[in-house]
């Protein structure tokens, strides 16, 4: 981590929460956030759609930041059931996950679809999150850098810079499971990633980028991940459900 990368905990809620619950887990959260006396790290919200507006209000002056967690890469028009980055943008949100391997498995979704989601965020002037991570089959092959030196030069667009853009990497085989990759092979798998970006933005973009890691991130194993030098935060599921959980992973930063 250098100085230019503030650590960014993301927590994504995924089809979970109503208003009763979820606002009250927002509301927690903004009360520990604005506590915080110059907290060193940014903290973003991601909950379904229909929560967007509430969790807003309830997170408003915090510093917590806001984030849908997908859009459609059209701008607008006759797409039932979709959303767009500029109403995401309408809701608050000032982020928006792309390419999250459940979209990726569930709804088919390509490198290309996901390179033009995030082109529509950055367009509506949301930061893009760009999930990438390599499936079980593919690590046991390894085939791990050759997946992720594809999905980084598919997944991201051309004006892709570190100010409206975030990768997530995410072993699929982590998310959700317990299991995690060693605290090594996610550093390799990161430097690898910062190198791929910089042959598609200037070295300098890449070196300024922030790569999260994503797939059973908790409270009793933040700390080894958070300490890796090309490790900006973490993209978090289960534990991002509990105040008291997610509230403790920003704690094992270095120097937190
Ligand atoms: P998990 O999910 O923390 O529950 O593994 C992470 C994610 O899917 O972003």
């Amino acid at each position: 981590m250098t100085p230019s990368r503030v650590p960014l905990i993301a927590g994504n809620w995924k089809m979970n929460g109503l208003a009763g619950d979820g606002v009250a887990l927002a509301a927690d959260l903004a009360g520990r956030m604005s506590g915080a006396a110059e907290p060193g790290f940014e903290m973003l919200l991601c909950p379904s759609f229909t929560l967007l507006r509430a969790v807003a209000e309830a997170i408003a002056g915090s510093g917590l930041a806001l984030g849908g967690q997908d859009c459609h890469a059209q701008e607008k028009g006759a797409h039932t059931g979709e959303v767009s980055a500029a109403m995401l943008a309408d809701a608050g949100c000032g982020f928006v996950i792309v390419g999250h391997s459940e979209r990726r498995t569930d709804h088919a979704e390509t490198d290309a679809q996901v390179r033009a989601k995030a082109a529509a965020a950055q367009g509506a002037g949301l930061i893009a999150v760009v999930c990438i991570g390599e499936t079980e089959a593919e690590r046991d092959a390894e085939r791990t850098l050759e997946v992720m030196r594809t999905q980084v030069a598919g997944s991201l667009p051309d004006g892709a810079t570190a100010a409206n853009t975030v990768i997530a990497y995410e072993p699929v085989w982590a998310i959700g499971t317990g299991r995690t990759p060693t605290a090594a092979e996610v550093q390799e798998v990161h430097a690898f990633i910062r190198e791929r970006l910089a042959e598609g933005m200037a070295a300098a973009e890449a070196a300024a980028t922030r790569i999260l890691y994503g797939g059973s991130m908790k409270p009793s194993n933040a700390a080894e991940f958070l300490a890796l030098a090309d490790v900006d935060g973490g993209l978090i599921g289960g534990a991002s459900l509990q105040a008291d959980d997610f509230w403790a992973i920003p704690q094992a930063l270095p120097g937190a």
